[in-house]
């Protein structure tokens, strides 16, 4: 999660973080490289929840960092990492045990005013946890209405009519002609995909659609690894 990151960096003088990043000899990467054996298991939640924390530390660099050092140059893999451990994998679990009607999201687009801008940085580090919720409520970080693009807006209408459905009816498609946003089942794992790659037109120039989860692999592969298997934290 971009914002995980970013979080460390605000104790610092915000115009620092990029520098604390980009430098060549960035002494934050550096420690990350260097301790990650001991953080990895304490960020990521599983020192007390695995049996074997050792080897699902093992599993993760293989998995996210080919085994490679972190660099800038590959920070995407560890902010999908700590995104996975903190939410992608809690949420699917979640989807999958829930006994109701659950519907499914996945918000990936990058707006003009966004999270990691409104925290002081000029890197590319992906979409901020809690990021849609500018799109849905006023607020006094993220300002869609004000600085936002008309794409932003468009979005963000979009979806203030979904949420209000769903509080209404229970449905946030009820007869809205073209999308027929389902809920989430266990074998269906339908999502709503708003923004993203079709941002810039998309197959059919949809800024949102139904499609299955593109994220789902990686929760799977959590499923795979030794994270939750001490009988004192079943979950
Ligand atoms: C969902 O239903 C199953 C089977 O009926 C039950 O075992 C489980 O406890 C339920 N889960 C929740 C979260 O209520
Ligand atoms: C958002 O809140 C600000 C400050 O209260 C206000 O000036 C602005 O008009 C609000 N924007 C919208 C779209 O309601």
């Amino acid at each position: 999660m971009a914002s995980f990151i970013l979080f460390i960096f605000r104790i610092l003088d915000p115009c620092l973080q990029d520098r604390v990043l980009t430098s060549g000899s960035g002494t934050l990467l550096r420690m990350l490289n260097l301790l990650f054996d001991s953080l990895a298991p304490r960020v990521l939640m599983y020192d007390s929840t695995s049996s074997k924390p050792g080897l699902v530390t093992k599993n993760l660099r293989a998995f996210y960092m080919n085994n490679n050092k972190i660099s800038l140059e590959n920070i995407r893999p560890v902010i999908d990492m700590v995104s996975d451990a903190w939410f992608v994998y809690p949420l699917h679990e979640s989807l999958n045990r829930h006994n109701g009607t659950v519907f499914s999201y996945y918000f990936d687009h990058k707006g003009e005013e966004n999270l990691i801008k409104s925290m002081g940085s000029n890197l590319d580090l992906g979409i901020g946890h809690g990021e849609e919720l500018a799109y849905l409520f006023n607020n006094t970080m993220v300002r869609i209405y004000e600085g936002g693009s008309e794409l932003d807006r468009t979005i963000s209408k979009s979806m203030i009519e979904l949420w209000t459905n769903f509080a209404i009816y229970g449905n946030p498609t009820p007869g809205l002609e073209g999308l027929n946003w389902r809920p989430w089942t266990r074998d269906g794992h339908e999502t709503l995909h708003i923004g993203g790659a079709s941002d810039a037109g998309g197959e059919d120039g949809c800024l949102l659609n139904v499609e299955p989860d593109p994220i789902l692999a990686r929760s799977n592969f959590w499923k795979s690894i030794p994270v939750r298997d001490n009988p004192k934290f079943q979950w």
